[in-house]
């Protein structure tokens, strides 16, 4: 039987256990893309904690895709220099590094949430314009609109170019899986979501001409990330908004299997984030039954996320053909050891490393 500490196998990359840390905005660059000590620290903490996979947050591949002006980039070589030593030393501890690259779209051009994530006028020191699939689609969680610009043809095939050059530049920082980040009602489930998309040409209507960004994306990312290594995408399962027409589970069904034809590895299946009357049934699992259905339905390697906090909980999922990697985001805040705490409570094989050995023998 498959557990939690069993290797994951994609490509020719084996991950050592399927628990990966779920990648989550610190906000703390300077406004200059660049990670800092609190990155180096944080990712590797959670390295050094036990995870698989280590992934960075969100990760703008160019200026105007950040949240804020505080999230991290790979908009240029001295960014991916900058990354290189944190994914060497999740490497050196027996973690996989991974990059989720990512462009906020609508959603971007905001104060930090402890700033109140409000949005900044585009013509205020630190706001820019912000990339939208259609004009006034996106209704904002809190605060106005920012000063938005509807993507026209040459916007998309820049986004796709820049999505392809941040994926090159992740490679030579030795980043191990590439992750597209098209879920949280950001750019690439902005352009899924019918709720968002209202355009009339090839990239909207039916559902072949709204998941044509995220496929020409996933496309660009493949053709620069080896053979041998995995690519995975992070969707939206689910809009959580039944009462109208919306981006569904059958949907997403549709494009797990289509972005595996493109040579995706693993769909990593979160929900929401595109309306603020969303109703998702939050609590335990929450989230689950999106990735298992997913997972019964294609042949593409899922992750589930969302409410996993203890390792029974994780093992039982992967142990149940539920998922075949999980990823726990909060508890990792709470414990940078959740990994090395399952291996314990699970008779798992991670050690705990050499330096820390008299603490727990
Ligand atoms: C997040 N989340 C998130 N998701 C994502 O795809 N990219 C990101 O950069 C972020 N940033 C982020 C920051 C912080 C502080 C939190 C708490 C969350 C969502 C995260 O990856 C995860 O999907 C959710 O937190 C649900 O999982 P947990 O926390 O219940 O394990």
């Amino acid at each position: 039987m498959t557990d939690l500490f069993a290797p994951l196998p994609l490509r020719d990359l084996e991950i050592p256990n399927r628990i990966a840390v779920s990648p989550m905005c610190q906000y703390s660059c300077e406004p200059d893309g660049l990670p800092t000590e609190w990155h180096r620290v944080h990712l590797g903490s959670r390295a050094v904690g036990g995870a698989g996979i280590v992934m960075t947050e969100a990760t703008a591949v160019n200026p105007q895709g950040r949240i804020t002006p505080h999230d991290l980039g790979i908009w240029s070589d001295d960014h991916a220099a900058a990354l290189a030593p944190t994914a060497e030393f999740i490497r050196d501890q027996g973690g996989v590094p991974a990059i989720q690259l990512a462009h906020a779209g609508h959603k971007a051009s905001k104060t930090r949430p402890w700033e109140g994530n409000v949005p900044i006028p585009a013509d205020a020191e630190k706001g820019w314009e912000v990339l939208s699939p259609s004009p006034d689609a996106y209704p904002p969680f809190d605060g106005d609109r920012p000063s938005m610009r509807e993507a026209t043809g040459d916007d998309i095939q820049g986004v796709i170019d820049d999505y392809r050059a941040a994926a090159e530049r992740a490679l030579s920082a030795g980043f191990e899986v590439a992750e597209v980040h098209a879920a949280h009602g950001y750019l690439l489930h902005e352009f899924l979501s019918p709720v968002t998309n209202r355009r009339g040409d090839d990239y909207g209507g039916r559902f072949e001409n709204r998941s044509r960004l995220v496929r020409e994306v996933t496309a660009a990312v493949r053709e620069v990330w080896p053979d041998d290594k995995p690519v995975f995408v992070r969707i939206s399962g689910t809009d959580w908004l039944d009462d109208r027409e919306s981006w569904t589970i059958e949907e997403s069904v549709r494009l797990a299997d289509d972005l595996a034809a493109l040579g995706a590895d693993l769909i990593d299946v979160s929900s929401g984030g595109i309306h603020p009357d969303q109703e998702p049934p939050v609590g335990p699992n929450f989230q689950v039954p999106l990735a298992e259905e997913i997972r019964e339905r294609t042949d593409v390697a899922v992750g589930a996320v969302g409410g996993i906090t203890e390792p029974e909980q994780a093992d039982a999922l992967v142990r149940n053909d539920r998922a075949d990697l999980v990823l726990v985001g909060r508890e990792f805040l709470r414990d940078p050891y959740f990994g090395l705490r399952s291996s314990d409570t699970l008779d798992g094989d991670r050690e705990w490393p050499i330096q820390y050995r008299r603490a727990v023998r």
